[in-house]
């Protein structure tokens, strides 16, 4: 069973691999800016759109303080500022993914707005009703306690405050042999549907509830993203090694047929704390 820890530290999307590809593209580090970063640092479904249809959902806002939890590479959290003007909170629970999102973000000069911390989503160290919104894409597929990240998410918001977040979603169709095998492949140990997760956000105390299936657009978004991964090869194989690529390809194509077979899908969520 892979843990989260080894299954970020050996992911083909890393600070290296990033910045590699800007160099290949012909941008040195010292001309690299955010929307330069914004092309390979997205390690979610859909890339700024998806986010930008989030922010339209919460309506993010200049100044505003936003939490992005499981920031991963900071990719969000950086989008949210220099797009949006957020003054921005990253916490992951990955130490690598945070050392790496914080000097992509001090690259780009974006760390007067953005900052992260190693933190668990299911444990949010933060004072009740400390932010305006709350984000969170493609990362409560490795929380187990949802209970504890919804409710945690909801004890920091303020009053008024909105959360959004994307995620898989499971149909009746996720049978227990797949399930097995996302937790032992995927560190991913608990996949719900999308009406569990509006009640878990109801009884959270979130209003105003939104829920949509976006499972038909992740079909096409994932065959590209297992495309995207196997043109990583040889990056990834230099880093982590021939075992680790193929193994991550093998799990991908599991990953990417339980999507197609309508087992796995993927939502989007909006939710507001009265
Ligand atoms: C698929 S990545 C998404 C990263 C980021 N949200 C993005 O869209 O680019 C999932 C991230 O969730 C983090 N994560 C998983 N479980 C976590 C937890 N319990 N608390 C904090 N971070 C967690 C992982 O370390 C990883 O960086």
């Amino acid at each position: 069973m892979i843990d989260l820890k080894t299954f970020y530290d050996e992911h083909p999307i890393n600070e290296t691999e990033i910045l590699d590809k800007l160099a290949a593209d012909g941008i040195p580090e010292s001309a690299v800016g955010p929307e330069h970063l914004s092309r390979y640092d997205q390690d979610h479904y859909g890339g700024l759109a998806a986010t930008d249809a989030l922010v339209d959902i919460l309506g993010i806002e200049a100044d505003m303080r936003v939490l992005d939890i499981c920031s991963g590479m900071g990719g969000t959290s950086r989008y949210l500022a220099y797009r949006y003007g957020a003054s921005v909170v990253g916490i992951d629970l990955n130490e690598s993914r945070v050392a790496g999102a914080r000097r992509l973000t001090g690259l780009v000069d974006l760390d007067h707005m953005v900052t992260f911390q190693v933190g668990d989503a299911a444990d949010l160290d933060f004072p009740e009703a400390s932010f305006d919104r709350a984000i969170c894409q493609e990362a409560f597929l490795h929380v187990a306690d949802k209970e504890a990240a919804i409710g945690g998410c909801h004890r920091v918001l303020k009053s008024g405050g909105g959360f959004g977040f994307t995620d898989w979603i499971a149909t009746d169709r996720l049978d227990e042999r797949a399930r097995s095998i996302f937790a032992e492949t995927f560190a991913a140990p608990r996949s719900i549907g999308l009406a569990e997760y509006g009640a878990l956000l109801e009884a959270a105390g979130f209003v105003h509830v939104q829920a949509r299936d976006l499972s038909a657009e992740w079909k096409g978004i994932l065959t590209e993203r297992l495309e995207m991964f196997r043109s990583l090869e040889k990056e990834t194989v230099s880093r982590f090694g021939q075992d680790r690529f193929d193994t991550y390809i093998r799990n991908y194509e599991f990953f990417v047929q339980q999507i197609d077979a309508g087992a796995l899908g993927g939502g989007r969520f909006g939710a507001w704390k009265p």
